[in-house]
């Protein structure tokens, strides 16, 4: 949600902030702007619009060594120029900010009511308090001074003209890190925008508040106490911000699956067993007292757990509740003791699955709290007991895709695991094993059908509207294909169990309403058969996903695409793969934008 990025150096920075903000479009991507510091007057330029927008008026004489940048995800105020970060105050002060300043109108009452503000932001008072508090302060005091005001989640860096060498920069819920260089150094949301320049970052902790200058980093926290925080040495590769030949981030995402569920397995798997130890040190602290599971998760990480909450009562015996972040954290719950809580999130920051681990850690009937994750430094990996990280590589893409199909095999692992001391016996652990293992070979057959769901694309992607079913553990993978579906192409899309659908959802099936069904061959597919017989009554189209050895034939009402997926626990993971091209490819034939598809972000770091 919004992008940061700020650079102080002895050079020029205008490119450091152009390329970086390019590599953070995917947090936001409604406008863009820039403000430096030069010959002691700040300049500031904004559009609306994609980061390109930005980058085509810029001077290209233009040059300073201390500038900050933002891309902008709407959330108070339209997508406009005027709402557009940063925002300046009084020729003095500019700011970036991402999160949400939650009383910024009883700040602009309380200090600014004569004030004509510009913009409709809540973040454009922050910058004015910021401004006042400098009249009598140094620039880092009058920001401290200011954040007391508010309430809220930030992070934001702060060019102050009288104060030409250094950026204050602060963070509290939002993510934000330091970039270390030689005789330069850098401010991001994430290290995909600097990852080009340095390796060494220094991830500030929420209260942090740091001043950068070109030789220099200080950082404080909550109190105004000097600390020191660590410099790590990150591995991420240049190659993970390119399209490696790909015309689209989501397709190389796709394609990557093998590579990455392989990744996700590797030294995790030893003689076919899960040792504890994929779970770090603190696993003891739970593993031999919990006695059931709660997750939370948001967006496609929820529709992973609501697949291991079926994994984990099937093949282990562990009652399991799924939730999503967003509610969970906002109703009362009747805790069991004994409750081990699982977080999944790619990004690791999505405000509401970390508000929702914070309040868990203040409950004692919680005994742990795990993360599946993408992103090691983030806050949520930081913050639980046990980290499991899914290597699925940075995912670019808005739409998840290899990183959901690596959350499940990391949830997978976790719950042979925790299952040992309930259902999974050594036999069962050991085929589920031999299953992980012979997943990446799978998925790469699967992606065979490119070419043929592409075909079919042509035809779906004139439609307004898709039902997609299916039941048991293929029911969140339905959900998933629904939710890529509308997300990047438009297509209104719901995801129905498959037995659900006489109890509304036929109403709505006649010729125009295409039928997408997930059918395995397992226990419940002569039920689904049943579900299909009612849609092709009612003159519905269907488009069968249907396993080699579910029986299925293509008709003139219906059209089959087999899958080689043996009837399994992760066969739900290969039913994914063809749903994600289904998306893919209706996207591209409608020219939607399928990386930074309209109205959304990739990390969602506001409520
Ligand atoms: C956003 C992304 C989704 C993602 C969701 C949860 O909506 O566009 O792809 O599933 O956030 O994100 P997380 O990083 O917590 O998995």
């Amino acid at each position: 949600m919004c992008g940061i990025v700020a650079a102080a150096s002895q050079n020029n920075v205008i490119n450091i902030l152009a390329d970086g903000l390019k590599h953070l479009e995917y947090r936001g991507y409604d406008s863009a702007g820039i403000a430096v510091i030069e010959n002691k007057k700040i300049h500031s330029y904004k559009r609306e619009g994609h980061v390109s927008e930005l980058t085509n008026i810029l001077d290209k004489k233009l040059t300073s060594n201390i500038g900050i940048a933002h891309t902008r995800w709407a959330t108070h105020g339209k997508p406009s120029e005027i709402n557009a970060h940063p925002h300046v105050s009084d020729n003095n002060i500019a700011i970036v900010h991402n999160g949400i300043i939650e009383n910024y109108i009883e700040i602009r009452d309380k200090f600014f009511k004569e004030t004509k503000l510009e913009s409709d932001t809540d973040s454009e008072v922050l910058a004015h308090l910021i401004n006042s508090y400098s009249k009598e302060n140094d620039i880092l005091d009058a920001v401290y001074l200011a954040l007391k005001e508010v309430k809220g989640s930030y992070a934001i860096a702060v060019l102050d003209k009288n104060n030409a060498d250094e950026i204050i920069v602060a963070r509290h819920g939002s993510p934000l890190l330091i970039g270390v260089g030689e005789n330069v150094n850098y401010i991001a949301s994430d290290a995909h925008a600097l990852i080009m320049h340095t390796n060494k970052f220094i991830y500030l902790e929420d209260g942090d508040t740091a001043s950068i200058s070109s030789k220099e980093i200080k950082i404080y926290d909550t109190n105004k106490k000097p600390v020191q925080r660590e410099i790590k040495k990150s591995n991420l590769s240049l190659d993970s911000n390119t399209k490696n030949g790909y015309e689209h981030f989501m397709l190389k995402e796709i394609f990557e699956q093998p590579e990455a569920v392989k990744a996700t397995i590797q030294d995790r798997i030893i003689n076919n067993t899960v040792p504890k130890e994929i779970l770090g040190p603190n696993v003891d602290k739970y593993l031999s007292n919990f006695n059931l599971v709660q997750i939370i998760a948001c967006g496609t990480s929820y529709h992973a757990a609501l697949l291991a909450k079926h994994w984990l009562e099937k093949l282990a015996g562990i009652p399991c509740q799924a939730e999503i972040a967003s509610e969970f954290r906002y109703r009362k719950h009747a805790v069991q003791k004994g409750t081990l809580a699982v977080c999944i999130s790619q990004s690791g920051e999505t405000a509401d699955t970390l508000s929702a681990l914070r309040q868990i850690k203040q409950e004692d009937n919680y005994v742990g709290t795990v993360a599946i994750c993408n992103v090691p430094e983030s806050s949520i990996a930081r913050e639980c007991d046990s980290t499991l990280i899914t290597h699925a590589g940075p995912e670019i893409g808005v739409a998840s895709t290899k990183a959901f199909t690596t959350q499940l095999v990391a949830l997978m692992l976790l719950i042979i695991v925790l299952g040992k001391r309930f259902d999974v016996t050594d036999e069962l652990e050991k085929s589920l094993c031999e299953q992980l293992k012979t997943l990446p070979t799978k998925i790469k057959s699967t992606l065979d059908l490119d070419n043929e769901i592409a075909e079919l694309s042509k035809i779906f992607s004139n439609k307004e509207h898709a039902l997609f079913l299916g039941r048991g553990s293929h029911f969140p993978i339905a959900r998933e294909g629904a939710l890529k579906l509308k997300e990047i192409s438009y297509i209104h899309a719901e995801a129905y169990a498959a037995g659900e659908l006489k109890h509304g959802p036929l109403a709505i099936v006649d010729e125009n309403m295409p039928v997408v069904a997930v059918a395995p061959n397992n226990v419940v597919l002569e039920k689904l058969k049943s579900n299909l017989e009612e849609v092709k009554a009612r003159g519905g189209k269907l488009y069968i996903f249907a396993d080699i050895k579910a029986g299925f034939k293509s008709d003139e009402i219906s059209q089959v695409f087999e899958i080689d997926a043996p009837m399994n626990p992760v066969a739900p993971i290969l039913f994914t793969i063809p749903l994600q091209l289904l998306a893919y490819h209706c996207a591209i034939i409608k020219g939607t934008n399928v990386d930074m598809p309209r109205n959304l972000a990739k990390s969602v770091t506001v409520e």
